[in-house]
């Protein structure tokens, strides 16, 4: 492989990193192509299973039995249509698995209508932006250094749609919304939709007041539950659709720890139907079929541990938040509380800023992200103050507030006491031994 293309909008670190790659393969056969693209495979499988912490939110372990089916040959089916009435034949057990997901969806999150088949959660906003605005429209949206996600910017879903794209006032240092500016901006600039969620969500919003000031102008309210969507589904966590908002999207493989993919959940017939449009004939023909019925599997273990699960994430971040300030690292947050679920953010601008934290902690084999923090400048996205975690994967393993204790520890040993970072690998190696197998699943099948 040479490099003869320009790539010249690509950061300098990712060229040097492209060049490294197509340098070292250089000249090998298919064959060994293909074995290295496995073995880089099962290498990062190893290191994520085995031999690292996994906090980053946005992710997580999935159970055997949904793993498995994402290697199913059903994936590579296109499935265009409804269930019972498909453009295709020869997919009669797929339809059928397929009205199993939707169902069990509905049923976990209590709503009357779920679109599974979007294969993000950015589709699945840009399904519901697709449903409820006309480029042109004006929505109102957190912006991204106080959390909100790319999908709801200029930059993102948003953007493609042409809005007009607001942001939602917040007080940053008390991470509110701020509530009678929202109504006045509001007022001034009737929105066609409110979308609230965030990529960095450590507290519920006041849904209800939101879903008021949107009434007042006839706006539609979409919470964007990407995070948090295994927690609502466990009762630990603000049901957006009891609480106020006309439309709920998520992502399936981030708290719910399902297959990767989008859903978009109402008890609105007409938002259903215009989603069920927006996605087909819209955006897919082929939405990696096989993932329905891994969604139905995840469906219905959260229905069977979901509880359980979602109970203990916020008993784990809790006691996580605790460990860290006695370590004496600064835990983001409210000042009478650091979060409502299983995300934490730590203020570390006085151990090198998150990008140097992040990196420092990936060395002792600890996975979180550089994030910006709701003060922080856009400008600082490259090196924010803050660090992002979450502990629902670790949970999944089957650590408690013991374990979060000693990772505290960890975090301490990497950004205060900057102990041999070989030392602090080795004790993430030896903690994750202590918990080979994962819990709040179904075992794989005989
Ligand atoms: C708030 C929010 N919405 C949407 C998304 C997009 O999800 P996906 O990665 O499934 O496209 C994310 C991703 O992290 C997110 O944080």
């Amino acid at each position: 492989m040479t490099d003869t293309v320009d790539l010249t909008w690509y950061e300098e670190e990712a060229l040097a990193f492209r060049k490294r790659v197509l340098d070292r393969t250089a000249g090998l056969s298919e064959r060994a192509l293909a074995d290295l693209a496995a073995r880089l495979d099962r290498e990062e499988t190893e290191f994520l299973t085995r031999e690292a912490l996994a906090m980053y939110p946005g992710a997580n372990i999935l159970s055997p039995r949904v793993q498995r089916l994402l290697g199913s040959v059903v994936a590579s089916r296109a499935s265009e249509g409804h269930p019972g009435a498909k453009y295709q034949t020869g997919l009669r057990w797929a339809e059928e698995a397929e009205v199993l997901a939707a169902e069990l969806i509905c049923r976990v999150f209590g709503a009357k209508y779920a679109e599974v088949r979007a294969l993000s959660g950015s589709m699945a906003n840009m399904a519901v932006l697709n449903s409820l605005t006309e480029p042109g429209d004006t929505i109102f949206s957190l912006s991204t250094p106080v959390g909100g996600h790319i999908s709801h910017a200029k930059i993102g879903a948003a953007g493609y749609r042409w809005l007009d794209i607001h942001a939602i006032p917040y007080d940053a240092h008390n991470w509110e919304i701020k509530l009678d500016e929202l109504r006045a901006e509001v007022h001034a600039h009737p929105p066609k939709l409110i979308i609230v969620g965030a990529s960095l969500i450590l507290f519920e919003y006041p849904l209800r007041e939101i879903r008021a000031i949107a009434d007042e102008v006839g706006a539609w309210v979409l919470y964007d539950a990407a995070h948090v969507a295994g927690l609502i589904a466990g009762g630990a966590w603000q049901h957006p659709l009891r609480e106020g908002a006309h439309v709920m999207t998520a992502s399936t493989y981030k708290s719910f720890g399902g297959p990767p993919g989008g859903i978009v959940l109402t008890d609105d017939a007409e938002i259903a139907r215009g989603v069920d449009r927006a996605i087909f004939p819209g955006m897919t023909a082929n939405y990696h079929t096989n993932r329905m019925a891994a969604l139905a599997v995840a469906a219905a273990e959260m229905l069977a541990f979901g509880r359980e699960y979602a109970r203990a994430c916020c008993d784990n971040a809790q006691a996580l938040a605790s460990g860290f300030r006695a370590e004496g690292l600064n835990v983001a947050g409210k000042s009478h509380a650091c979060t409502d679920g299983h995300m934490l953010a730590l203020d570390v601008s006085e151990q090198g800023g998150g990008a140097y934290a992040a990196a420092a902690l990936e060395e002792a084999h600890i996975i979180c992200n550089m994030n910006l923090l709701p003060w922080d400048p856009p400008r600082r996205v490259r090196n924010p103050s803050g660090v992002r975690l979450a502990v629902h994967e670790i949970t999944r393993w089957g650590m408690g507030p013991g374990e979060m204790a000693r990772i505290a520890g960890l975090f301490a040993d990497v950004l205060l006491r900057r102990r041999s970072v070989e030392a602090v690998r080795g004790d993430v190696i030896a903690l994750k031994a202590a918990f080979p197998s994962l819990h709040y699943c179904f075992p794989e099948e005989e």
